[in-house]
């Protein structure tokens, strides 16, 4: 099945459009069904993320939508990771204060960016001393993405791509996999009361995922020392994780 990126209902729509907040909702459920809690945290535990204790782990979510997903990823890992300061960023303005506060309940310090995520690859990442900037979306522990990098055709993927690989160490990402059993799934999802606006959306989705290496493919070729692994999860996800080795990890991340 050939990959085919066309631009979904939900990302032309405004904020407050009543079909966008109802595919919104349905958004969460169709996470229900294909376990992308239980993946991400399985992931996210599998990072080996070390800190210095008192130090927080600086996480960033792109394409964050309404943040709830994460915030069931935060829940899931209480008790078990470090203090987290976590930036969810989206063009569009999804995060309400009460997610915030469920965030800061659980003791993760979260806020929102509203940018493009282009506008955010251009931006430096370096000072002038040539270091990565810390905090902010700059320097970042971990970077996740879900049902994001399928939006992207392959070179601004690629570029998007660099961008992440510039900024962390760490990267993991949950998307749709491109095959007939997701596709058969994606064409059933009004069963679980899905708007028209999902229902197309999740077909589209599916047409736009991935399989096999094809993330792996277009991760930055002249970077070295990281461990990439591609794989499909579930009925329905295909996952990327890219490691920086702890040898390289120093590099050009002084802070
Ligand atoms: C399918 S939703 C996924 C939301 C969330 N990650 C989840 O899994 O529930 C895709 C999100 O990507 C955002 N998005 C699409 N293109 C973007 C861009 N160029 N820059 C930043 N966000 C973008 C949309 O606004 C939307 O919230």
């Amino acid at each position: 099945m050939e990959r085919i990126v066309t631009d979904e209902t939900l990302d032309g729509l405004a904020e407050d459009d009543p079909a966008a907040m109802r595919s919104r909702r349905d958004l969460q459920r169709i996470h229900r069904v294909m376990g992308t809690r239980s993946i991400l945290v399985k992931a996210l535990r599998g990072l080996s993320a070390s800190r210095p204790q008192g130090v927080p782990l600086r996480v960033l979510e792109l394409g964050a939508g309404d943040g709830s997903l994460m915030l069931g990823v935060a829940q899931a890992l209480k008790g078990e990771w470090p203090a987290v300061e976590l930036t969810l960023l989206d063009r569009q303005r999804l995060v309400t204060r009460e997610t915030l506060a469920r965030y800061a309940s659980l003791g993760w310090v979260a806020r929102s960016e509203v940018v493009d995520v282009f506008d955010w690859a251009a931006s430096p990442s370096t000072a002038a001393n040539g270091l990565l900037q810390p905090g902010k979306s700059g320097h970042c522990d971990v970077i996740v993405t879900n049902l994001f990098l399928h939006h992207f055709e392959g070179p601004a993927l690629a570029q998007l791509l660099a961008a992440i690989a510039s900024r962390t160490g760490r990267f993991f990402a949950c998307e749709p996999h491109r095959a007939r059993l997701a596709l058969a799934g994606s064409h059933l999802i009004g069963a679980i009361g899905a708007n028209a606006v999902t229902r197309e959306d999740a077909v589209l989705s599916v047409r736009a995922g991935f399989r096999d290496q094809e993330i792996s493919t277009l991760w930055p070729p002249l970077e070295a020392g990281w461990t990439l692994q591609e794989y499909s999860a579930g009925l329905f996800s295909h996952c990327f994780r890219a490691e920086k080795n702890e040898t390289f990890k120093g590099k050009g991340t002084k802070q």
